[in-house]
């Protein structure tokens, strides 16, 4: 399995970054210039598509993109957790003339957004999940995100991904961050994406490059839309993979659905953290159609097996076998 497991020093990075990030901020103020990212340039066509006219954005730094939103005519609320950042973002929205249209709060993404359900149309976040933040607080984050978004509200988001030139350099914290040069990054593998879109219509997903580098990223558009009304069928076969390990637990469910046919509905009960996103990521790979968490217990997870399903080695259920 690609993932490794959290280190008990894995918080560790989280907790120096917010000082690493006042002290680059002070040394180059306007680190990443005065242009708007592309990727800015992209979220407004898709915000002003979905009819936003207000913008969360978080981790936003010294404000290029936040300040591009407001100079295109949308309310911008700014968030980052360091204060040197936005007070650079402060003076420029004030010299751009768009201090009207942007309020600006710290605030760090490990704690709940302070902001009401269902209140703001976009959120943006350009290499904000990526920061030092285990898997769990991401996805704490992303629902905090869905929380406050507006029914239909978008999120556009980007992430570095398992392709970058510095997944697995520096130091390892575990749960796929690695610490380069001060800067601690989460490099997001595909299967993280849609882990993350769980509930939500996954829009668009876009591999880019940004800088010199180059970052190598995920661009990711999500709606929140309400979660599909249709029930998951009930279990024609129950894997029990109680206290099982991933590969384990793939061993056995491969075993209990040998020649059942295809359209059979198994449920599988998996303890192992790894498991939401390691049971759709082999479902995806083998080719069965994933149907999701059940609502209400967070440890069953179904899937329904198709008739063009490719078979796994017999010791290696991550490998798929070649095509006789
Ligand atoms: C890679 S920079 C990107 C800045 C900005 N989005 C841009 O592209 O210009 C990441 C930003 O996230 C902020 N950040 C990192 N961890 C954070 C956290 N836990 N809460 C809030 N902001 C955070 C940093 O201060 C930094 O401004």
């Amino acid at each position: 399995m690609e993932r490794t497991d959290m280190r008990d020093d894995a918080k560790e990075p989280a907790e120096t970054q917010l000082q690493h990030w006042q002290n680059t901020y002070t040394a180059h103020p306007g680190l990443y210039g005065e242009e708007p990212s592309a990727l800015a340039v992209h979220a407004a066509q898709v915000f002003r598509a979905a009819g936003a006219k207000d913008v969360l954005e978080l981790g936003a730094g010294h404000g290029r993109d936040a300040l591009y939103f407001a100079r295109e005519g949308f309310t911008v609320q700014a968030t980052d957790f360091s204060p040197v950042g936005l007070e650079q973002l402060r003076q420029a929205a004030r010299s751009q003339d768009v201090a009207e249209r942007v309020s600006i709060a710290v605030h760090d993404v490990r704690e709940p957004l302070p902001l009401a359900d269902a209140s703001v149309d976009a959120v943006f976040a350009h290499m904000l999940l990526c920061m030092a933040l285990s898997t769990e607080a991401i996805h704490t984050l992303v629902g905090e995100v869905r929380r406050v978004l507006r029914p239909g509200g978008v999120l556009v988001h980007t992430a570095r991904h398992t392709g970058d030139a510095h997944y697995g350099a520096g130091t390892a914290h575990g749960d796929d961050i690695y610490e380069h040069g001060g800067f601690a990054v989460h490099f997001f593998p595909r299967r993280l994406v849609d882990f993350l879109a769980d509930g939500w219509t996954l829009d668009e997903v876009h591999a880019f490059e940004e800088g010199d580098l180059p970052r190598r990223l995920w661009r990711v558009t999500q709606t929140s839309a309400p979660v599909s009304p249709d029930p998951i069928p009930a279990a024609d076969i129950t894997v029990d993979g109680t206290g099982l390990l991933c590969v384990t637990l793939l061993l056995r469910l491969r075993k209990q659905i040998e020649g059942a046919p295809p359209g059979t509905v198994v449920h599988v009960i998996a303890t192992d953290p790894a498991a939401p996103l390691d049971l759709p990521a082999w479902c995806h790979m083998v080719g069965h159609d994933y149907l999701g968490p059940m609502s209400g217990a967070r440890q069953v997870y179904a899937f329904r097996l198709a008739a063009a399903a490719r078979s796994t080695l017999p010791d290696a259920p991550w490998h798929l076998a070649p095509i006789p």
